[in-house]
């Protein structure tokens, strides 16, 4: 399904009923990413997944991009839907598109689910590899950043032993628009550091982290569990960065006990 939010045309899937949770993708993917948590949670649940400005089958428009305008679009989409409050899910890049949400619109936030994420802002050496690989992505196209791109996100093993799913990854990568890569690489380097704003998050929050993400590792969610006042950290054996995706069945099991939990949410 489409809609037009804040000017361009935003995609997004919105499946099943009852107390809706909405998925950001992380970067460079899409909203084909969530699938097995759609297909799991949308019995008890309504969920929305978003293809992000620049990703997927929404608009990528030749401008600057900000986390806080993706966050801007998630709002503008939820009033689109009629839906006052949500719970959140967001994997990396989709994590930091949360914080922005939360900053500006924390009253539209049931619960958190912070995935493979973190709040720290890039340092200098990251802003430079943001500015390099949009450089790779202008120059070379999207093929190149797949190939930069996935030793990233998937653990060895899943490279190795799972074809499909790395040609999935490798198919959303390379759907994306450079206009929109390069857009949101500006986006997560210019992003500030959202260390401060952990310890004012009030909503139930689950963390859940990869035990091989190198891109995101542990330590970075330690650090928002440790921060986030009653957040629970969970650590999923054997995935690397795309917890999800490796994982869909120990991932579902954790949002769903986390969003089920309705007493606290
Ligand atoms: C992502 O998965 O969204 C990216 O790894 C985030 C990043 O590059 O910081």
């Amino acid at each position: 399904m489409k809609a037009l939010i804040n000017d361009i045309t935003i995609a997004y899937t919105d499946e099943g009923t009852g107390p809706p949770l909405v998925f950001l993708h992380a970067f460079p993917l899409n909203r084909t990413m969530w699938t097995a948590q759609e297909q799991a949670l949308s019995s008890r649940h309504r969920v929305i997944t978003v293809d992000l400005r620049g990703h997927g089958e929404s608009d990528a428009p030749l401008w600057h991009y900000t986390l806080e305008q993706a966050a801007d679009d998630v709002r503008g989409l939820l009033d689109h839907l009629s839906v006052s409050h949500a719970v959140f899910a967001g994997l990396s890049m989709g994590g930091y598109i949360l914080f922005a949400l939360y900053r500006k619109y924390a009253d539209r936030v049931k619960g958190l689910v912070l995935a493979d994420t973190r709040a720290q802002a890039d340092t200098p050496e990251g802003k430079t590899g943001r500015f390099q690989m949009a450089q790779i992505a202008y120059t070379q196209g999207p093929a190149a950043i797949a190939d930069l791109m996935i030793p990233k996100l998937l653990s060895p093993e899943a490279i190795r032993s799972n074809p499909t799913l790395v040609q999935h990854v490798r198919s959303m990568i390379e759907a994306n628009q450079v206009s929109g890569i390069a857009g949101d690489l500006m986006a997560m380097a210019e992003r500030p550091d959202s260390v401060p704003l952990l310890r004012q998050i009030t909503c139930p929050t689950q963390i859940i982290v990869g035990e091989l993400d190198i891109s995101t590792p542990l330590h970075d969610s330690k650090l928002m569990a440790d921060q986030i006042p009653g957040a629970q950290l969970a650590t999923i054996p054997g995935a690397a960065h795309l917890s999800n995706l490796e994982q869909p069945e120990r991932f579902n099991h954790i949002v769903e006990a986390f969003v089920s939990n309705a007493g606290r949410i």
